[in-house]
């Protein structure tokens, strides 16, 4: 099958690093089309592309209106892939900005998106940049990030085009990418909970759902038909979700057993608060007659229950413990009848709740014991995926 690659060139000065690479990929049999900006073609001509790929070099919305390239160039490709991308293009992408072929392709690609950036050190470092690249990273483009090394500025530092075997690794993954949950419902519990104390406080947790964003990104990359039920955070769920917003565990738990009804994979991932206040006041409790002891009652067990009630689902918990942390986990692995429970060892700084990385052991039936390692929770999410649906296997 011949793979077809949609190359976005900005005008950067590693410009002429994508005509290298456009020259690998034809070699090796790739079908490569080309889209300039209007600023890359100071730096390299579009015959050298046209010449590479003996195809038309795109680079204007204007071109060819009448076949619309803006939108069949991304039907009529497998992968959309952005080298070098300036820091221009990458804000805006970002902010959805659409006033070339380029950003207009990307605004209405459906197909991965691979992005390389180069730019000079201090733009690279940029607040506004690094920003931008954690946001289009967050909505599930690749980022390949860019080298340390000698800049055309005559510097020294980061921001150099990433080298051609990590680009072509990078475009390699997209059709690499296991398609093992095509036809499967998955049913996702992810972020906090809120319990009301009156109509402006509330308890609570530190989770931000990343992790269950995550896990729910790679089922859909997968091929999933996935059901996200989502706690308070602003953290954006993944595009082509189904998400139900929640609040209260009472509204996760409402919200769990409705989906549940046909789901071959339940993940709960949620930081369900376990206590609630016994009774939630619908005025604002004032400072002065504010009561001093909270009375606390349970919530609904919501892993427990989907325990009870499953009927052939995969089912999995998620734990975070600040001590003991498996030996408690597999308690809760087999007091809810789970198949497998990924815990993480809340304690380390910089882990467990929150957007950052995380650090994961996966438990299973009587022994079953995989480490993770640590990792961004994008990647740890390709992991868990992995080993759940191995475990599976094993089963079956
Ligand atoms: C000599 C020169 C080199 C440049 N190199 C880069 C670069 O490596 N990365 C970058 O983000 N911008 C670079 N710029 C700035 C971009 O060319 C500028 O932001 C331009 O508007 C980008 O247009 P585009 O993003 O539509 O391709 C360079 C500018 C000049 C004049």
């Amino acid at each position: 099958m011949t793979r077809r690659i949609l190359l976005g060139v900005c005008g950067g000065i590693a410009a002429y690093k994508a005509a290298d690479l456009t020259s690998f990929l034809v070699q090796r049999g790739d079908e490569v089309t080309v889209i300039m900006t209007a600023e890359a073609e100071q730096f390299v001509g579009a015959l050298t592309f046209a010449a590479l790929t003996r195809r038309h070099v795109y680079a204007s919305l204007w071109d060819a209106p009448e076949s619309i390239p803006h939108i069949s160039l991304v039907r009529e490709a497998d992968v959309l892939a952005v080298v070098p991308a300036t820091a221009n293009v990458i804000a805006k992408f970002a902010q959805g900005i659409a006033d070339d072929l380029l950003t207009n392709a990307a605004l209405a690609a459906r197909i991965p998106m691979v992005v390389a950036p180069a730019m000079n050190e201090a733009m690279y470092e940029h607040p506004a940049t690094r920003e931008n690249i954690r946001l289009i990273e967050s909505r599930g483009v690749t980022i390949v990030e860019p080298e340390i090394g000698f800049l055309a500025e005559r510097e020294f530092g980061v921001g150099r085009l990433a080298a051609q075997p990590a680009l072509v690794a990078a475009i390699d993954a997209v059709f690499e990418r296991k398609r093992d949950l095509e036809g499967e419902r998955v049913l996702i519990t992810a972020g906090p909970t809120r319990e009301a104390i009156d109509p402006v406080r509330f308890l609570s947790n530190a989770s931000t759902g990343t992790m269950g964003i995550e896990l729910a990104r790679e089922a859909l990359l997968r091929g999933g038909e996935v059901d996200l039920i989502l706690g308070p955070t602003t953290v954006a769920p993944p595009r082509g979700a189904r998400v139900v917003r929640v609040t209260s565990a009472q509204e996760m738990y409402e919200a769990a057993m409705a989906r549940f009804v046909g789901a071959d994979v339940a993940i709960a991932s949620a930081a369900v608060a376990d206590w609630r206040p016994n009774k939630s006041s619908l005025q604002k409790v004032k400072k002065g007659d504010g009561p001093s002891l909270l009375a606390l009652e349970r919530t609904p067990d919501i892993l427990a229950s989907l325990g009870e009630r499953r009927s052939g689902a995969f089912l999995v918990g998620f734990a975070a413990e600040t001590e003991k942390f498996e030996e408690y986990a597999r308690e809760k692995l087999r007091s809810k009848h789970l198949d497998a429970i990924a815990v993480n060892d809340v304690r380390n700084a910089g882990i467990g709740f929150g957007t950052g990385d995380n650090d994961v052991v996966m438990l299973w039936g009587e022994a079953g014991r995989r480490e993770l390692g640590r990792a961004s929770k994008r990647t740890l999410a390709r992991r868990l995926w992995d080993t759940l649906l191995e475990i599976r296997r094993s089963r079956a």
